[in-house]
């Protein structure tokens, strides 16, 4: 079938290079014409495992091209609607631009029994706009919403086998109804390996589509704050989290996963999604049933609050941090990603910065995107160079190169002058560190 996929960021480009590994003759546009070279060259514009292999194969196959050109997307049956939508540079709300300027293309091109699939996180009652929108320029066309729930670094593998396909139809009187299933059946062919690999498939209306993929993230930011609130009584009360995390974990109705407590969540998708919930459920005149996404906020802000005052604990409990030098491990939101979109780890180094601290980081991948961000921190090659003539380490993002270090090694061992590690996602076997000697100290676990 021939597809189109409008936007190729993190969504877009793994999701058209999907596409086509399910055999799918696949044209990507995105108005960033060096992001599209890359991209025709078989080049991920950025790390995400996987990729680049499954891009070369596809390209190669001559089922996947790029291009600025939206023109190139006429005559597609689906045209998958994979744009950002970042958060309002002056409110919380979602900027909706990129879908806005991509629908008003898409409307130009569309033609008749085509679909218009939306994949972008929206707020709530965007989609049924979107289609006016684009039954006001072609009545034969259609729009279903099918939202994308990949996780970074695990992008491939998430979009060849998710845990469910979600379609939003049309809905409502007979005619709308079955434009709705038509536009299911065509989804339905689209994904027909994946269905056939027994991925459960959910029909809903557009509305509740919308709300999955918000609700969602708004479950899993809830979740990684909850176990961060305990770890705020952990700390007071010198009960361990991860224990506590595990204990709870073994109920199923909870469940382990995302329990993770530490320096809390950020990337490109949690911190803005539950911010632009919020902002609509005020529009909706419904703000008080999610009043409590400000307090799942609140909690991961302390997070970082609570790292950079540890970090002034341990060297000499001054207000200031200047002539003391810090080495941060880990710049990436999270391992296997080089994002470094509200990443918890640079905030933390931007605010030891401001209080005045030298701060020397070092991230396997993400250096490049840190350096933009926070020009002021002193990038490194290696976590021992990091760390060398530091006052104390702070491990900020789980990379498996951290985990593995070996705290008695004297290269490692000697750089840190006073051997002070802040393990800031909990990460570390605080055992073997205290036993070569290291003054650890975890969020959430008591100081033995
Ligand atoms: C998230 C959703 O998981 C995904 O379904 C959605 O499509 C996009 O947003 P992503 O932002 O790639 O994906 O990362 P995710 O793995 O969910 O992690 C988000 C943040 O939460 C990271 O900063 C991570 O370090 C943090 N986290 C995660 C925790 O602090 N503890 C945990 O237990 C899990």
């Amino acid at each position: 079938m021939r597809i189109s996929v409008i936007g190729c960021g993190y969504l877009g480009a793994v999701h058209a290079a999907g596409m086509a590994s399910l055999g799918h003759d696949v044209i990507g546009i995105d108005i960033d014409a060096r992001k599209v070279e890359a991209l025709t060259r078989g080049e991920a514009p950025f790390f995400e495992p996987g990729l680049p292999e499954l891009l070369r194969e596809q390209v190669d196959s001559g089922r996947l091209r790029f291009s600025t050109d939206l023109e190139l997307a006429r005559g597609a049956r689906v045209h998958f609607l994979g744009v950002g939508t970042p958060q309002q540079r002056d409110s919380d709300a979602a900027d909706l631009t990129y879908v806005d300027a991509a629908i008003a293309g898409l409307a130009r091109i569309v033609g008749p029994g085509e679909v218009v699939v939306g994949k972008s996180t929206v707020p709530v009652g965007t989609a049924s706009r979107l289609l006016e929108c684009i039954l006001d320029a072609q009545p034969d066309a259609s729009l279903a919403w099918n939202p994308e729930f990949l996780r970074e670094g695990f992008a491939v593998t998430d979009t060849l086998r998710p845990d469910r396909l979600v379609y939003g139809v049309r809905g409502g009187d007979d005619a709308e109804r079955e434009a709705g299933e038509r536009d299911a059946a065509l989804l339905d062919e689209v994904y027909a390996d994946l269905l056939e690999a027994d991925t459960p498939r959910l029909l809903t209306d557009l509305a509740t589509a919308e709300l999955v993929k918000v609700s969602a993230n708004a479950f899993l930011a809830t979740k990684i704050s909850f176990i961060n609130a305990m770890a705020e009584i952990c700390e007071q009360t010198g009960a361990d989290v991860t224990m506590l995390a595990d204990a709870i974990g073994l109920d199923p109705r909870i469940g382990r996963r995302f329990l993770n407590s530490g320096l809390g969540f950020g990337g490109g998708c949690l911190p803005k999604d539950i911010r632009a919930f919020q902002a609509r459920a005020n529009e909706l005149g419904v703000g008080e049933s999610l009043h409590f996404l400000r307090e799942v906020d609140g909690v991961n802000q302390r997070r970082r609050a609570r790292v950079v005052e540890l970090t002034r604990e341990l060297t000499g409990g001054h207000e200031r941090l200047d002539g003391i030098t810090v080495g941060v491990l880990g710049l990436a939101f999270k391992p296997n990603s080089d994002d470094t979109r509200d990443s918890p780890a640079l905030d933390v180094a931007r605010q030891l910065l401001d209080l005045g601290a030298t701060v020397r980081g070092y991230d396997p991948e993400a250096s490049a995107n840190a350096a933009r961000v926070v020009p002021e921190l002193a990038l490194t090659d290696s976590p021992a160079e990091a760390l060398r003539g530091a006052d104390i380490a702070i491990v900020a993002t789980e990379w498996q190169e951290f985990r593995d270090l070996d705290p008695a090694s004297p290269e490692l061992r000697d750089t840190v002058a006073s051997a002070r590690i802040i393990d800031a996602r909990n990460c570390l076997d605080a055992t073997a560190w205290r036993a070569a000697g290291w003054t650890l100290r975890a969020l959430g676990r008591g100081t033995t």
